[in-house]
């Protein structure tokens, strides 16, 4: 019996089913929703995008949610550990580290967006709420190497102190008060941006699916948005897994994280592409902005609306602590299996991860400006470091979950796990997901990955 074990003795855990599902939610709302969402949404076809991005969701982004919270559970361990847990064999240390690596990859382009919204915030402390709404605004500022690279030390130093700082608690508090306070200020600006003459069309193509804008880089991009979005294939549901208790319902617990992100993410889409129509005309060059799209719109938004200094500050101190918290989950986990799995301590893995964020967090802030004439498959480092992990390591990471699940593991081992809570509901669903559809997906989506890069 797990329970007994000496292993989950030494392991704190979650208090119940509430506790884990507002960490999972920390851990997953963030900029992947507010900033990453829109964008992706806008770039690859509006409507498609969104109806792949929810059948993924409740499909495959499902099946990997409930395998990874699972063998956390059974093994008690991190990424690492977990797929060590099976095997001796040089592929379950591959299968492992591509796990746990990938956190280390994002989290320093990952604070290069928070620092934006650092720099944004207090632009409008300064209110200057007409000035950041300027077209090509945005622009001067991150071809301005230095002040980027500032606001992403600033951003940084955040992360870091609250992670050595051992405030995590009162942050993790506090986003939870802050959480109903995002949703109700982004319904707000929601009504405000689709009731704007213009911005009808925005909605149509945001919410509409339409044949016409789809390829198949609608289906990569939705893919690894679902994976970042929800902090898929990346550890963090092993670790957060390995913390909970044996009695709690894995299957609802899932369901509500999925809806909470996913709704999140829709009502940042209702927020951004409308308001694309209407202050930008709808123009395809806004459509393509990528990063940032969130950035350009949502200025030009406040700066229309009474009382927008105001709207600025609230909304990016609503974004900032979102970014926050998923950014500290991202360091702890590095953190953490640098300690687990080097046997470093504390401030010796939190001071090698430094080193990490300082080369390539420079390198994306930089990327828009004076590194802007390096390319890596023609992509400046912010765009290479997201595709690299979101759209090649979390397919390969993702594959490796399945792997270990199918072939080593077992499924019913996985499904008896779950049913030591409660009778799995969608045992069926999950089966068929994960035995034919899954690896399936997986394996379309590397494959097109590549053919992007070389085409
Ligand atoms: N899911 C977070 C977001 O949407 C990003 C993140 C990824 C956080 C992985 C932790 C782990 O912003």
């Amino acid at each position: 019996n797990e329970k007994n074990s000496t292993h989950s003795h030494h392991r704190g855990s979650f208090s119940g089913r509430i506790g884990y599902v507002l960490a999972v939610a920390g851990s997953a709302v963030g900029l992947g929703n507010i900033w990453r969402f829109p964008y992706l949404a806008a770039k690859y076809g509006g409507g498609i995008f969104l109806l792949i991005y929810i059948l993924l969701t409740a499909s495959f982004g499902y099946v990997l949610i409930m395998s990874e919270t699972a063998l956390g559970r059974m093994t008690r361990k991190s990424p690492v550990g977990a797929f060590a847990h099976f095997g001796k064999k040089k592929v379950f240390k591959v299968g492992g580290w591509l796990n746990a690596v990938i956190p280390m990859l994002i989290v320093p382009y990952y604070s290069t967006i928070g620092g934006w919204v650092v720099k944004y915030l207090v632009e409008y402390f300064k209110g200057n709420v007409q000035k950041v709404s300027e077209d090509g605004y945005f622009g001067s500022f991150i071809a301005d190497s230095w002040q980027a690279e500032l606001w992403f030390i600033v951003f940084a130093v955040f992360v870091f102190a609250i992670i050595l700082g051992g405030v995590q608690n009162g942050i993790e508090r506090m986003s939870r008060i802050m959480m109903p306070v995002l949703v109700i200020l982004a319904v707000v600006v929601t009504i405000y941006s689709v009731t704007r003459p213009g911005a009808l069309e925005g909605v149509k193509y945001f919410l509409i699916p339409n044949v016409k804008n789809f390829s198949w880089m609608t289906v990569v991009a939705a893919m690894g948005q679902m994976f970042y979005s929800l902090s898929i294939a990346m550890g963090i549901l092993y670790t957060y897994g390995s913390y909970v208790p044996k009695d709690m319902d894995i299957e609802e617990s899932t369901t509500q994280v999925e809806i909470f992100d996913t709704g999140i993410a829709m009502l940042a889409g209702l927020m951004i592409i409308p308001a694309v129509f209407a202050f930008s005309g709808g123009n395809p060059e806004t459509l393509q902005a990528g990063p940032s799209l969130m950035f350009i719109t949502l200025p030009k938004v406040f700066a229309s609306m009474g009382l927008g200094t105001v709207t600025g500050i609230v909304f990016f101190v609503l974004v900032l602590l979102a970014a926050l918290t998923s950014a500290v989950s991202l360091m702890e986990t590095s953190v953490s299996t640098i300690m687990d799995e080097l046997h470093w301590g504390r401030k010796g893995s939190c001071a090698l991860m430094a080193v990490v964020m300082i080369v390539l967090g420079t390198a994306s802030s930089m990327g828009y400006g004076l590194l802007d004439f390096i390319r890596i498959f023609g992509m400046n480092f912010l765009d290479f470091f997201d595709f690299a992990t979101n759209s090649v390591m979390m397919p390969l990471a993702a594959l490796a979950t399945c792997i270990l699940v199918l072939k080593v593991v077992g499924i019913n081992r996985i499904t008896k796990e779950i049913e030591q809570s409660s009778p799995f509901r969608r045992k069926k669903l999950y089966k068929v997901f994960l035995k034919y559809f899954a690896p399936a997906c997986l394996i379309i989506i590397l494959l097109s990955s590549i053919a992007n890069v070389l085409g």
